[in-house]
């Protein structure tokens, strides 16, 4: 029997690597923990980055990760998901049985793009296996998100317009290319910890507020 849960799962997707995925993923968590709601991160990347994240930390976490890279995700969460209030997954660097389970499990897709004509094109596998496995998913709302956007320019631009060849909306709030992002993750925090009031946070807490209302 599925267990009932009232969870919000969000998984953040791109098999391309280095495009943001786990970034996204701890800071997500974190600006939905420090909002107060109980949340669940889950590592289902081998190579467990977001555990790596976790265990660089000096203090208390604000909620917990669990690694989690096997393609028999989908059945797995819903019972680990009764506990809490919003799940989050950090996806794996591949097209495979572990991406389609994730895809199955989620509620909301993020696909992290950097403003580069690569990843609009490299964004197509993901989209296909989106497409293929959650044709029947009638809940599932997926957005791509722009990360590591720097400044106002013509090439991030291009890039919200070459995205609208795919199906799925590019979310309004962008994440930009700033070193909080990567300084916060050496010491295992979340840019909300380090600067509460910085753009990095406020525009993690607008994305986080746009998934949740899609
Ligand atoms: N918005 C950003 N600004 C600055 N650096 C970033 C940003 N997002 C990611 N990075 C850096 O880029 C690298 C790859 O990001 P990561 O989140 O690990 O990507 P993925 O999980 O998709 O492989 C890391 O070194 C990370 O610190
Ligand atoms: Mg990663």
């Amino acid at each position: 029997m599925t267990p009932i849960h009232l969870a919000m799962i969000i998984a953040v997707l791109n098999q391309k690597g280095g495009v943001g995925k786990t970034t996204l993923s701890v800071n997500l968590a974190a600006a939905l923990a420090l909002a107060g709601q109980r949340t669940l991160l889950i590592d289902a990347d081998p190579q467990g980055s977001a555990l790596d994240w976790q265990a660089a930390r000096q203090t208390e976490s604000l909620f917990p990760v669990v690694g989690m890279a096997k393609p028999t995700l989908h059945k797995d969460v819903p019972a680990l998901a009764a506990d809490y209030h919003q799940v989050v997954i950090d996806g794996p660097p591949r097209v495979n049985e572990l991406a389609k389970s994730a895809i199955l499990a989620a509620e909301r897709i993020v696909i992290p793009v950097q403003p580069s004509p690569y990843d609009v094109w490299a964004a197509d596998e993901i989209v296909q296996l989106i497409q293929e496995v959650a044709l029947y998913k009638e809940n599932l709302r997926c957005a791509f998100a722009i990360t590591r956007k720097i400044g106002n320019t013509a090439i991030g631009r291009d890039v919200v317009e070459a995205l609208k060849h795919y199906p799925f909306p590019v979310a309004a709030a962008t994440l930009g290319q700033r070193v909080v992002f990567a300084e916060s993750a050496a010491r295992g925090l979340a840019v909300l910890e380090v600067q509460p009031h910085g753009p990095a946070a406020r525009e993690i807490q607008a994305l986080a507020r746009e998934l949740l209302e899609m």
